[in-house]
């Protein structure tokens, strides 16, 4: 089999597998990765995620062109998409290797192969030319169909912002997101670890608002870099990272005891740590015994030695250790879509159901750690998504069941940050339209 066809074959699996509701895009893209080789995984990358990110609107268009009696089978399905993906959204692989290439996957099926053949061959011809719904008369459709996300989700977010709000975070959503890494002051400058990417042939620039933030270009296997062998930094959007910058600010003189309730896989325990040089205890927990290994993994390479990992529930109604922490960070489980440019599967798997759910846990975990902490103590709530009812009004209504905690305003705690990253309310909040990081919500909250 030649490169091209195996990378495709490595990709169709891929999509075939994230139809399971519980696998995960980047785990398994990781993972697959490693089969290949380094000069594949650019296309490897672009059919998984690409094809993925645009499955709604490939189906709208395949439509056109399979007679809707026919029922696919799910990987006829997924090779359609594939082959209709690289004709309508990539230029630099020529028609007829696009096809060719992606009918061989069909193969040694002949009749299924000529099909496949014959429609991607009309999607080729008059696939440019189909009209989608006008997003001025029929906007849920149009934003739907042209920028691929359900139904459900445009018509929650143009009732929530509007529709020129909702344009402008689905079509930055669609992006493919910069790389973006926390530098390992523990043990080297930002200064020198640029200098020292560059030396490894990858140029890094320091972002704007977080003071160890870098961003990275020209790197194409990020596990074989001696800099991030030796832990000189940590993969985390800039959004993220300003998150413990919310817990620890700077001007404070640095707490004790720290907790993480909700920590793994560990990115912003190690960056509470690393804020507190080393020193005093951070205790992180995490429901699940398999993600407490990834934090452990991840303090190892980072040097990270005061971390102490716990694996239990922040619902549990005794914590012990919450008696005597000053902050507490609730990094809560959540709809995600504020990673959609990261994560473009979530769009298709989170059901509507979902995000009241996780608004209610969400809420349950901050009240459970409400009543155990001490007064002065303080809680960082945060989410990755723009959900306002998993946000705002998670925080609305926790404080009507605990009208002694009070907002502390995030401007007067983050000053490099712009101040359209602070909301009315004195919270931390980020849009990728707006502000070219991941979608991110957090509330610091004290106990009076
Ligand atoms: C958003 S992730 C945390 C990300 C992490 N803070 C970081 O920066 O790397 C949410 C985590 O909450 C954990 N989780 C879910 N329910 C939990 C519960 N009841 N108690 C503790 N952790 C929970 C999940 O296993 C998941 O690792």
């Amino acid at each position: 089999m030649s490169n091209s066809v195996t990378v495709r074959k490595a990709a169709l699996d891929c999509l075939e597998k994230l139809q399971h509701p519980n696998c995960r895009i980047s785990p398994l893209v990781r993972q697959v990765s490693q089969q290949l080789q380094p000069v594949d995984l650019k296309l490897f990358h672009e059919l998984v995620y690409g094809t993925i990110r645009w499955q709604g609107q490939l189906d709208w268009v395949l439509s056109n062109f399979v007679p809707q009696r026919f029922r696919l089978q799910k990987r006829v399905q997924n090779i359609l998409r594939l082959g209709a993906y690289q004709l309508l959204h990539l230029d630099r692989i020529p028609v007829h290797a696009a096809i060719y290439e992606t009918v061989e996957l069909a193969k040694p099926k002949v009749k299924t192969a000529r099909f496949i053949n014959a429609v991607l061959r009309n999607v080729s011809r008059q696939g440019d030319e189909l009209s989608l719904p006008d997003p001025v008369e029929d906007p849920l459709n149009g934003i739907s169909i042209s920028l691929s996300y359900p139904k459900w989700l445009i018509k929650r977010w143009i009732s929530d912002h509007d529709l020129g709000w909702t344009t402008g975070f689905c079509r930055a959503s669609n992006l493919v997101a910069p790389l973006t890494a926390r530098v390992n002051t523990l043990k080297i400058s930002r200064q020198d670890l640029i200098e020292q990417l560059a030396a490894e042939g990858v140029n890094a620039q320091p972002t704007t608002i977080s003071p160890e933030g870098i961003q990275l270009t020209g790197v194409n296997d990020l596990g074989r870099l001696y800099t991030h062998e030796e832990g000189f930094f940590q993969v985390q959007d800039e959004a993220a990272q300003m998150v413990s910058h919310l817990a620890l600010p700077e001007q404070t003189c640095q707490p004790q005891s720290v907790v993480d309730l909700c920590a793994a896989p560990g990115g912003k325990t190690t960056h509470l740590a690393q804020l507190m040089g080393n020193k005093g205890r951070v205790i992180a927990m995490d429901v699940s015994k398999e993600k407490i290994k990834l934090i452990e993994q991840n303090c190892q390479r980072l040097g990270v030695q005061n971390v102490e990992t716990v694996v239990g529930s922040a619902l549990d109604s005794e914590i012990d250790f919450l008696s005597f922490a000053d902050v507490v960070l609730v990094d809560v489980p959540c709809s995600g879509f504020g990673t959609l440019r990261r994560h473009p599967d979530i769009r298709w798997k989170k059901k509507p159901n979902q995000i009241s759910e996780l608004a209610n846990l969400q809420l349950q975990i901050l009240c459970n750690v409400a009543c155990q902490i001490q007064r002065g103590g303080i809680i960082v709530y945060s989410t990755c998504t723009i959900e306002i009812e998993e946000n705002q009004k998670v925080i609305t209504q926790f404080q009507h069941q605990y009208p002694n905690f009070i907002v502390d305003p995030a401007g007067a705690i983050l000053p490099s940050a712009e101040q359209n990253t602070f909301t009315v309310e004195g919270y931390w909040q980020t849009f990728p339209h707006l502000h070219h990081m991941d979608g991110s919500f957090a509330a610091r909250l004290i106990k009076t």
